[in-house]
């Protein structure tokens, strides 16, 4: 019988394992019978030596039969979602499902939180009084059954594997390996049971990706592993050079989610939403009007319904979410531009770092979170800004932690004397 021994020292060889084998090591290591250091030795291989395509593929297929696959048989459309490889002030998902079921699609997301320096879907949600992000497969079913749409969180039920594997892979610096994350986040959307995928895959300082051709290379896998298991699958790379949309945080990002369903979300926010909004929907039908069906169901207040019927299904409070007075935060600063000039540069890790430093991040997992904190830039890059202007606005509701934020930030953004090339979004 082969051992793990043999299989790692298999991988150190560069040899490639069998689906069996891969069988043989994840649930070997979910039943407890490989332990962690000998499951930590063969993540720092594959972390080293890669797996060839087919060994993805079927890597991907063991974490999916690790736990339950979902299906859909009684919707009548198109399932469908949207995966973001992560970044800072990104709150695409909270505008694009309801668009989307707006649209006629179902969409079942499962949602991380925070990771790194980048922010959660599911620590923002919570922010609003009342919303269920742990809900039962079951009641996920009713609800994608009766409005189109529900974001929950990870469940015990789908990928186990995953879980256990990536909080090991998280103390054992192996997170930033290929294969490994594409099997991660392939296996937790094929097994949501959707017929497409989209792919928002970020890259620049704030993006696991640094660079285009790295962000290329993922975009390219997860599509062909998502197309290897049946879905169809398309994929946009983003600039993540500066936060996506002017609020980063819990709570301002929602509010800024709202203010994009009501039509008045900023422009580079809108763009990454209209973009990947004709992507899903060119998924299930290809014409040249779906922006205008996106632009069509934002205007006549549909997807903005769509969002207050998917808060009222998660148990939220919907009066008090609009009631301008939620989270409101204890303290606030604003800082002022030194000199006159250019944004220049933004530092998005440090920037989404200040974020934990506010406490609307975690340091500890066990963590709690202060809804209230974040910062809204008024500026973004190339703009000009005056000598004494606001560039940023700070908050949250713990002075020290405050004073903390502020610091991170001011060191994160420059200002130069002459006007910077223009960020391309959309690559
Ligand atoms: N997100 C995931 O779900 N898994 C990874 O491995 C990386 C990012």
């Amino acid at each position: 019988m082969i051992t793990i021994d043999e299989l790692i020292q298999n991988k150190q060889n560069k040899l490639p394992h069998t689906s069996s084998e891969l069988e043989f090591i994840v649930n070997g290591f979910v039943a407890g019978e490989i332990p962690d250091y000998q499951m930590s030795s063969w993540l720092a291989t594959v972390f080293l030596n890669d797996m060839s395509f087919k060994e993805i593929s079927d890597y991907t297929s063991v974490m999916i039969s690790s736990g339950k696959k979902m299906d859909w048989p009684d919707l009548p459309g198109f399932v469908v979602d949207k995966h973001s490889t992560g970044g800072v002030g990104d709150k695409v998902s909270l505008i694009l499902g309801p668009i989307l079921a707006s649209c006629g699609l179902f969409v079942p997301m499962i949602s991380g939180r925070a990771l790194g320096h980048t922010g959660g879907t599911l620590d923002k949600l919570e922010t609003i009084p009342g919303y269920k992000t742990d809900l039962s497969l079951d009641k996920f079913r009713e609800i994608i059954k009766n409005i189109g749409v529900s974001l929950i969180g990870q469940t015990d039920d789908i990928c186990p594997a995953d879980r256990k594997i990536y909080a090991l892979r998280d103390v054992t610096s192996t997170v930033a390996s290929l294969p490994l994350i594409c099997g991660s986040i392939m296996s937790k959307k094929i097994a949501e049971g959707i017929q497409g995928l989209v792919l928002d895959v970020k890259t620049g300082n704030g993006a696991f990706m640094k660079t285009y051709d790295n962000a290329k290379k993922l975009a390219d896998l997860l599509t062909r592993i998502g197309q290897d298991h049946g879905l169809k699958v398309s994929s946009l790379i983003t600039d993540m050079n500066q936060p996506l949309g002017n609020a980063c945080g819990l709570w301002c990002e929602v509010k800024e989610s709202i203010d994009a369903l009501q039509g008045n979300g900023p422009d580079d926010l809108m763009e990454v939403v209209y973009h990947l909004c004709e992507k899903a929907l060119s998924l299930f039908e290809p014409t040249n009007n779906n922006r205008q069906k996106v632009e069509e169901v934002i205007a006549n207040g549909s997807a903005m319904e769509k969002f207050l019927e998917l808060v009222c299904a998660h148990g939220g409070d919907v009066t008090q979410m609009l009631s301008g007075n939620l989270n409101k935060p204890k303290s606030k600063e604003s800082i002022v531009a030194q000199k006159d000039g250019y944004i220049s540069e933004m530092d998005t890790y440090k920037l989404g770092l200040s974020i934990i430093a506010l406490g609307g991040g975690r340091q500890k997992q066990d963590d709690i979170l202060d809804n209230s904190a974040g910062f809204i830039l008024n500026k973004k890059v190339g703009e000009s800004v005056a000598i004494g202007e606001p560039i940023v606005d700070v908050f949250c509701s713990d002075s020290n932690k405050l004073d903390q934020g502020l610091i991170t930030i001011k060191r994160a953004i420059k200002i130069s004397d002459t006007k910077p090339k223009q960020l391309q979004l959309i690559y």
